[in-house]
C-alpha cells in the first residue's frame, strides 16, 4: 500500500467534514456582529476565520495558528473568496503578543485543546479581548460520546503516549467543571457550557474511512509513511475499527462537542 499523498486543499476539506457540523452552534454562541473585531485561535486553514470575517462585515477577523504553511493556505483561500477584512498571523496563542484589548470576540473551533499551560493561554486570550469581550469555542466532548477518537485509537494503542498528563489531547477540555475552573482562573466570568452533536460521514465504506484518516493532516505522522508495511497495517486496523459504523449511507460516526462561552471582566 502506498503512503497517502498529502494535499493541503484536500486536507482543509477533511477538516470541514469532521468539524463543519458544529459551525452553526459555534457561530450562534459567538454572536458576531458587523462591527466586531474577531480573533480565531488555532484557526488552521481558516474556514471559521473567513466565516467570522463575513459576519464582521465592517470589522475584521484575525486567524492565529502555530503552523505557518497552513496559514499560507488559509490566506490563499481567503484571497480566492475575495475576503479583504481578514489576516492570519502565526504564533503560539499561549504566549503570542496579541494587541491588548484589540478584539471584541475570540472564537475557536477545536483549536484550544493543546495548550501546555491552559490557564496561561486563556489568560493571554482574555488580555487580547476588550473589557466585556466574549469568548466562544468548540472543544471535543466526552470520549464515550465521540466515535472518531475511538476509531483512531486502533492505530494509537501500540504507540508511546506523547502526553501522559493528558493536558494536550483532544479530550483535555472534555470535563465541563474543569473548563469552568480553568477559565475562571484565567480571569473569565459567566462561563457557560452547552452540548452540540453532529454525525461525521467519513466515506462510503470502512476502507474509505481508513483512507480518509490516513490522508488527514490532523493524524499525519501516526504511521511511518516511508514504510509500506506499516501503512498497510494501519489501514487494516482502521478499516476494522470503522466497520461497526458502516451503514447503507456510508460510515457514520457520532460526534459531540462542548460549546463554551465566557466573558472578559467589564473593567481591565
Ligand atoms: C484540530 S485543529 C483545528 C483547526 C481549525 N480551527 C479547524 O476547525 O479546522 C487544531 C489547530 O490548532 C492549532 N494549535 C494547536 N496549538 C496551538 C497553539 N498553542 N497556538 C495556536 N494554534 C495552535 C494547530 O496547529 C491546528 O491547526
Amino acid at each position: 500500500m502506498n503512503a497517502p499523498v498529502f494535499d493541503r486543499a484536500q486536507d482543509a476539506e477533511r477538516y470541514e467534514v469532521v468539524s463543519g457540523g458544529y459551525d452553526a452552534a459555534l457561530f450562534a454562541a459567538a454572536a458576531i456582529g458587523p462591527q466586531d473585531r474577531v480573533l480565531d485561535i488555532g484557526c488552521g486553514y481558516g474556514a471559521t476565520t473567513r466565516q467570522a470575517a463575513r459576519l464582521a462585515s465592517a470589522g475584521h477577523a484575525l486567524g492565529n495558528d502555530l503552523v505557518e504553511p497552513v496559514l499560507e493556505q488559509a490566506r490563499a483561500f481567503a484571497a480566492a473568496d475575495g475576503i479583504a477584512n481578514v489576516a492570519f498571523e502565526a504564533g503560539d496563542a499561549q504566549t503570542h503578543p496579541f494587541r491588548t484589548g484589540a478584539f471584541d470576540v475570540a472564537i475557536s473551533r477545536f483549536g484550544v485543546m493543546f495548550f501546555a499551560d491552559p490557564v496561561a493561554a486563556f489568560a493571554n486570550i482574555r488580555r487580547a479581548l476588550r473589557p466585556g469581550g466574549r469568548l466562544a469555542f468548540a472543544t471535543v466532548g466526552r470520549p464515550q460520546d465521540n466515535d472518531l477518537p475511538r476509531v483512531i485509537a486502533s492505530v494509537m494503542r501500540d504507540r508511546p503516549d506523547p502526553d501522559p498528563a493528558g493536558t494536550r489531547t483532544v479530550h483535555s477540555l472534555a470535563d465541563p467543571e474543569h473548563v469552568h475552573d480553568l477559565l475562571t482562573h484565567a480571569g473569565f466570568r459567566e462561563v457557560g457550557v452547552s452540548s452540540a452533536e453532529t454525525i461525521v460521514e467519513l466515506g462510503p465504506d470502512a476502507a474509505a474511512a481508513a483512507d480518509f484518516i490516513l490522508g488527514w493532516g490532523a493524524f499525519r505522522g501516526i504511521v511511518d509513511e516511508t514504510d509500506p508495511a506499516a501503512v498497510a497495517d494501519a489501514h487494516a486496523a482502521l478499516t476494522d475499527a470503522a466497520r461497526p459504523f458502516e451503514a447503507p449511507e456510508g460510515v457514520r460516526l457520532r460526534g459531540t462537542a462542548w460549546l463554551v462561552t465566557a466573558t472578559a471582566p467589564p473593567h481591565a
